[in-house]
């Protein structure tokens, strides 16, 4: 069950929900929205396919979305957190997730925040020589030891967007094996600080063959045996986010979580490990849609558009990684409208401001709603002022059809208030 579907008459629901009623209901802009019952149908799938694997932990990636109400949402299910930021440690605890469900990644994780994930007691991924030394000095300063996980480089390819690929060999992320005893004599070396807890990897995202996770984690128990045979006792396999969704809507049978869970669920089990996963597009992508109006159409040369007020400020995936999300109006047209190809562009000053190229579309009337879906993760989190478009609200479809906000809108007045005093 998805939460987005087309009436027979022609009409988008969000779940129950005709997503023009919204529109007329909401604040005329641009906003995200999204469906709760799907976000709690995304963490059900992960927890149905962990089944049978104890103590394991959905940690979910922060960085994909942090509305402060998803992330409340998603820890009420059970989720824990993945953190980038010393910000998103905050936002984490605020958001009262359970800090030994937490998760600190980072290739460039400061002094500063990691003092604080030593005082929170959430696990912390080593991710270079100079990260174990800050690690330490932290552990210090909070006067507590770090449970750390060694970022290891598995250099499996991840077969996606080069900006999207990180367990490769030349990545900045994480560290190479010929260096893993240089990093096991440091941990033996700080006792008191660091307790080595086990091993983490992450391959890339938008992954769609679960034969690549398998991979890794052949190569990663590997070298927890490796670690083991050392005298360490570590017990969790992190492997890291990733698994793709299916973008194009072409019905095409893309891995699902149990797929993913069940390709290394022997493994696990083998060397007695807690599993640790970290899940951001595929829990939250297909849960929300970015709405927005048709503000006209035009031609020029060989080229149709369709100029929308939402643009490459709300949402920048397709601009920055030629990423597609399919679009579609939420209306039907008069069966006489004319379909032609259009790019699908905003009002933003850069020919980079394109959320669809060449779709085929119905010639819609201005004020037509037009979305874009599978706007969960890494949209409204990516979004900027540019032009100064000011970051849209979020609203969601809750399990009784009601719609909340979620999110306010930023405003003018939020811009010129940085500047109140000075
Ligand atoms: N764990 C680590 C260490 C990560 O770096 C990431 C994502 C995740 C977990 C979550 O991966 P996911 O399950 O969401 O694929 N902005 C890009 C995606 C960048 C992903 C960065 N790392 C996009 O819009 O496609």
């Amino acid at each position: 069950q998805h939460c987005f579907t087309k009436s027979p008459d022609g009409f988008l629901y969000c779940e129950d929900t005709k997503v023009q009623d919204i529109m007329e209901k909401v604040e005329k802009r641009p906003f995200y929205l999204y469906s709760k019952p799907q976000i709690t149908r995304n963490v059900e799938a992960y927890k149905e396919a962990l089944e049978g694997l104890k103590n394991s932990i959905i940690g979910y990636a922060i960085k994909a979305n942090n509305n402060l109400k998803i992330l409340q949402h998603l820890r009420k299910l059970g989720c824990g957190a993945v953190l980038v930021s010393g910000n998103e440690l905050k936002l984490a605890l605020h958001a009262g997730f359970d800090p030994t469900k937490c998760i600190f990644n980072g290739n460039g994780k400061i002094l500063e925040d990691l003092i604080l994930a030593a005082q929170e007691g959430v696990f912390v991924n080593v991710d270079s020589e100079f990260d174990l030394e800050n690690i330490v000095t932290a552990a210090k300063v909070a006067g507590r030891k770090v449970n750390v996980l060694l970022r290891i480089n598995p250099d499996v390819d991840p077969q996606v967007h080069p900006y999207v690929a990180t367990g490769n060999k030349n990545s900045k992320f994480g560290i190479r094996n010929e260096k893993l005893q240089w990093f096991l004599d440091a941990v033996k070396a700080h006792p008191n600080e660091l307790k080595l807890v086990g091993a983490h990897c992450h391959l890339g995202s938008t992954i769609t063959k679960v034969d690549i996770f398998r991979d890794a984690a052949v190569l990663m128990v590997n070298y927890i045996d490796e670690i083991r045979a050392q005298g360490f006792e570590v017990d969790y396999l992190n492997i890291g986010g990733g698994l793709g969704i299916d973008y194009y809507h072409s019905g095409a049978v893309l891995p699902t979580p149990r797929d993913l869970i069940d390709t290394v669920r022997e493994l696990v089990l083998s060397r007695n490990l807690n599993l640790v996963i970290e899940p951001g597009r595929s829990l939250i992508a297909n849960t929300c849609c970015l709405v927005n109006r048709v503000t006209g159409v035009k031609t020029n040369g060989t080229k149709n558009f369709i100029v929308i007020d939402g643009s490459m400020a709300e949402l920048i995936r397709p601009s920055l990684y030629d990423a597609y999300q399919h679009i579609e109006l939420v209306s039907p047209t008069p069966p006489d409208a004319e379909v032609s190809t259009f790019d699908v562009v905003g009002p933003v000053c850069e020919s980079a401001d394109f959320l669809g190229k060449e779709r085929e579309l119905p010639t819609p009337a201005k004020g037509t709603g037009l979305v874009v879906h599978d706007a969960g993760a890494y949209c409204m989190s990516m979004a900027s002022t540019y032009n100064l478009k000011m970051r849209p609200p979020e609203y969601w479809v809750e399990e009784d059809g009601s719609v909340t906000r979620i999110r306010h809108g930023e405003t003018f007045e939020d811009h010129i208030r940085f500047f109140e005093g000075l």
